[in-house]
């Protein structure tokens, strides 16, 4: 029996607790023994995202170990993995003490703050041969996923040029407002809109230029309007958390191939051609709940990480720090 730990248990620690509970029952072989949060009384609340929320009735949590000091509980514990789901600028520290003490990490995007930081992460891993992923958790996603298999497939011909967009009321929920701090979430660009970098440098590679604009209302940094070069087409992503808390997040992306064009609405995805309009389905599966599945048969059943190697996600972290630095 594989046990592990949550370090970080609001928003998405919650969404990943749900999930890994189920994953749990169906495998037998992995125990959720412990979780880590800085408010003990904050555990089994209810946390509203802009994304999704989790539900903690019925959750018996006298079952599980908790404290709040990571160090103590890695002491304490006896744990083969750790799921770290704490405010951005701690990823580095945590994941790279995980590593150093022979542990196995899944660690929740962004992989950190700077570049120095993901670096460090790395070399942690491959020192102490250890596994490290991050939840880049759009590739895991059925409607990118849907984008993906029509380039590799060459199904429509070649790409003429794609938009990708997500908008957000301004992120007021997280524990101390730590994403409205700069120093602590990256920013928008860090937080959100590598979301559709990291799909883009997935789909497509690094692009051979960019240029970025960003803007400041509510927050530092909330919004970034970027346009990136390919070779023969190019690529344009709209990243917005600045907008008034009533509205309700939206994503969006419309990708025009030779012989047809593909929309996103919010995950409902239309396909148009000269011939036919269609609405795609999908399965519906959460995409957190493949990339748990997709972790835990890395660090259990010595799978490779097909989807997300770090490798693959610190291309996206060098242009993410790129545009950082040549935003105006
Ligand atoms: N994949 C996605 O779509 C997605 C969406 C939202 C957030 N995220 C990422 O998930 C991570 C967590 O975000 P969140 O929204 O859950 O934040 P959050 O503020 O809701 O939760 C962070 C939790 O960490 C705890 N914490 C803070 N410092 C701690 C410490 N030193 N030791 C132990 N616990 C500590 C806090 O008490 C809080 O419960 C971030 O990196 C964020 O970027 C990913």
């Amino acid at each position: 029996m594989k046990k592990f730990a949550i370090i970080g248990f609001g928003g998405l620690g919650k969404l990943h607790f749900i999930n890994l509970l189920k994953i749990q029952e169906k495998r037998g072989d992995i125990a959720l023994t412990a979780i880590c949060n800085s408010d003990l009384s904050a555990i089994t609340k209810t946390t509203q995202l802009n994304i999704a929320s989790a539900s903690l009735d019925d959750i018996d949590f006298s079952v599980y170990n908790l404290y709040t000091d990571y160090k103590e509980m890695i002491d304490k514990e006896q744990l083969d993995f750790v799921f770290v789901t704490l405010p951005s600028h701690l990823h580095a520290e945590v994941c790279v003490y995980c590593l150093e003490h022979g542990l196995d990490v899944y660690t929740e995007k962004p992989m950190a703050i700077t570049l120095k930081q993901c670096e460090s992460m790395i070399a942690a891993a491959e020192k102490n041969n250890k596994k490290l992923m991050v939840g880049q958790c759009l590739r895991f996603s059925e409607e990118y996923i849907y984008i993906k298999e029509l380039i590799e497939n060459n199904t429509y011909g070649k790409v003429v040029k794609a938009e990708f967009s997500r908008k957000s009321p301004i992120p007021g929920w997280s524990f101390e407002n730590w994403m409205l701090d700069e120093q602590k979430s990256g920013g928008c660009i860090v937080d959100m809109h590598i979301h559709d970098v990291d799909v883009m440098v997935w789909l497509f590679g690094t692009p051979r230029d960019f240029s970025v604009l960003c803007s400041h209302n509510m927050a530092s940094y909330e919004s970034a309007f970027a346009l990136y070069e390919y070779d023969g087409f190019g690529v344009s992503i709209i990243g917005d958390w600045g907008i008034p808390s009533s509205y309700k997040f939206k994503s969006y992306y419309a990708v025009t191939f030779e012989n047809a064009y593909v929309e996103c609405i919010n995950g409902c995805v239309t396909l148009y051609t000269n011939e036919e309009k269609k609405e795609i389905t999908f399965s519906g599966e959460n995409y957190l709940y493949r990339e748990e599945v997709e972790f835990l048969e890395g660090v259990v059943d010595g799978k490779p990480f097909k989807t997300a190697d770090i490798y693959s996600v610190y291309e996206t972290m060098k242009l993410i720090f790129a545009e950082k630095e040549k935003r105006r």
